[in-house]
């Protein structure tokens, strides 16, 4: 087998072309005019014989010569056979030493090969078409704690759990039928190894590739045991999931806290900014009439305490709009959806065609959506440069829709990757919180479209009455 070590390609070296040699002298007796020019010498000595004996005494010197020309041949015929022989033993002797030399190299090759594999970091293990093992290197002694004299010829079975054996052994049958050369293992799956005492199980990264022709087939596994990647993974995982639910959390109290106050500046500031204006009505009826500066004076204090009135609703509703809690979705939705046109001085619709009840939906999930809303419109107003909006509010196979559309000169890959903005990254959190996907992107128009999908959730009779 040919190996490349230290990068040079050694292979195994022809012995001297004797066999050349030979064949060329065979091939030249095997000429047809020469085998033609032998048997006519042949027969033409034959026939001299026979004709030297019929003629006997009568012609002494041609059975002399005949003589002579016999005994030529006969000699020429042990030389020829000596000769033959003398070359055929050089050459069994040169072929001897020929194989023994391509057995060292073999071996050596071999040899070579063998700690290229014992020095690999994986486990390397081969197996044959019974799925016996017939290589075993150090890395896989040491993955499965087992010497290699204890593996070689066992079955690969054996470091598998039990569960999966049987798919195992059928997969490595189906990868043998199917003739790629190589393939990794387990692309959609965790695989499991296990230790030789049995006491262990352990994930895997696995690759597996064959060789040979059916009936002498070979199948070779190269694995690692990724225990410890694995740990890191699921910790990171774990981790990240600790980190959304917090954020969701963080958001949700927040969301309480704006309640909160929302409620308070409603209740008690609009009440009493209410009774104010009552008390300043009933001053302005007692004061003495004639007294223009006065009169101004009341005037004044009455326009200021309706543009208090109006900032602490306005301020209030942003904070968390009773109507979400009174109205539901669709309705806060569609109010938001005019106040921002009035406030932004854009032409902005909402379509809806959600025909499901959604007073009831769950809180948590509604204002994520209301917020989503309330946060795309914002953009639009701050960043879109927009003439015309769109908000479509939609319910489809248990889920929610919502997509918000401006034509305005659209928002930018990176953008969405902008450090300190943190409007469309809470929305992003906050909708796959609930389970739900968003789609954030320049619209076919040229603006920008969001689109977002929440999975449908009501709540509970507890719930709705807390
Ligand atoms: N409708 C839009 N049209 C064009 N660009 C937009 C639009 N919406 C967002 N962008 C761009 O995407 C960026 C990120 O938006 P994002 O809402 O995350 O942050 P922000 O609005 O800049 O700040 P904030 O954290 O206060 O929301 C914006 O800075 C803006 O450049
Ligand atoms: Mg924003």
């Amino acid at each position: 087998m040919p190996l490349r070590e230290g990068g040079a390609l050694t292979s195994v070296k022809p012995g001297p072309d004797v066999d050349t040699e030979r064949s060329a002298g065979l091939d030249l007796l095997r000429q047809p005019v020469a085998i033609a020019a032998g048997a006519a010498s042949a027969l033409a000595l034959v026939l001299f014989n026979i004709y030297a004996f019929i003629l006997g005494d009568r012609a002494p010197w041609l059975l002399g010569g005949i003589l002579i020309a016999d005994m030529l041949v006969v000699a020429t015929g042990i030389a020829v056979a000596v000769r033959e022989v003398l070359r055929t033993r050089e050459i069994t002797q040169q072929a001897e030493e020929t194989v023994a030399r391509t057995r060292g190299e073999l071996e050596a090759s071999e040899a070579r090969l063998a700690r290229i594999v014992d020095s690999a970091m994986d486990a390397i293990i081969t197996v044959d078409e019974g799925q016996n093992i017939v290589l075993f290197n150090r890395a896989a002694e040491q993955v499965f704690g087992c010497r290699r004299e204890e593996a070689i010829g066992r079955p690969l079975g054996r470091f598998i759990p039990a569960r999966f054996r049987e798919a195992h052994r059928g997969h490595v049958e189906h990868f043998g039928r199917t003739g790629v050369t190589s393939r990794r293992m387990g692309d959609v799956t965790t695989l499991w190894g296990l230790s030789a005492d049995g006491a262990r199980e352990f994930p895997i990264e696995a690759s597996i590739s064959q060789t040979g022709e059916p009936g002498r087939r070979y199948y070779t596994v190269i694995l690692r045991d990724i225990t410890l990647r694995k740990q890191a993974q699921d910790t990171l995982a774990r981790q990240q999931e600790e980190l959304r639910t917090l954020s969701a959390r963080v958001l949700e109290a927040r969301e309480e806290e704006k309640t909160l106050i929302a409620r308070e500046l409603h209740d008690e500031l609009g009440q009493l900014l209410t009774a104010l204006k009552m008390d300043l009505a009933w001053l302005r009826e007692r004061i003495p009439a004639g007294d223009p500066e006065l009169a101004s004076k009341f005037e004044q204090m009455g326009a200021m305490l309706d543009q208090t009135v109006g900032a602490t609703r306005r301020i209030s509703a942003d904070l968390r709009p009773m109507m979400l809690d009174d109205l539901g979705l669709a309705d806060a939705a569609s109010w938001l959806v005019e106040e921002f046109a009035r406030r932004a001085g854009l032409e902005c619709r909402m379509e809806s065609s959600v025909t499901l009840d959604l007073s009831s939906l769950d809180r948590a999930v509604a204002n994520t959506v209301y917020r989503a809303l309330q946060e795309s419109l914002t953009n639009i107003a701050r960043h879109a440069q927009a003439k015309r909006a769109w908000v479509v509010l939609g319910a489809n196979d248990g889920e929610l829709l919502l997509e918000i559309e401006d034509d305005g000169r659209g928002i930018a890959p990176e953008d969405l990757e902008k450090s300190r903005s943190l409007g469309l990254k809470g929305m992003r959190e906050r909708v796959s919180y609930h389970g739900g996907s968003i789609d954030i992107a320049r619209a076919p128009r040229g603006g920008t479209r969001v689109r977002l999908r929440v999975p449908l959730r009501f709540a509970t009779a507890g719930e709705a009455s807390s």
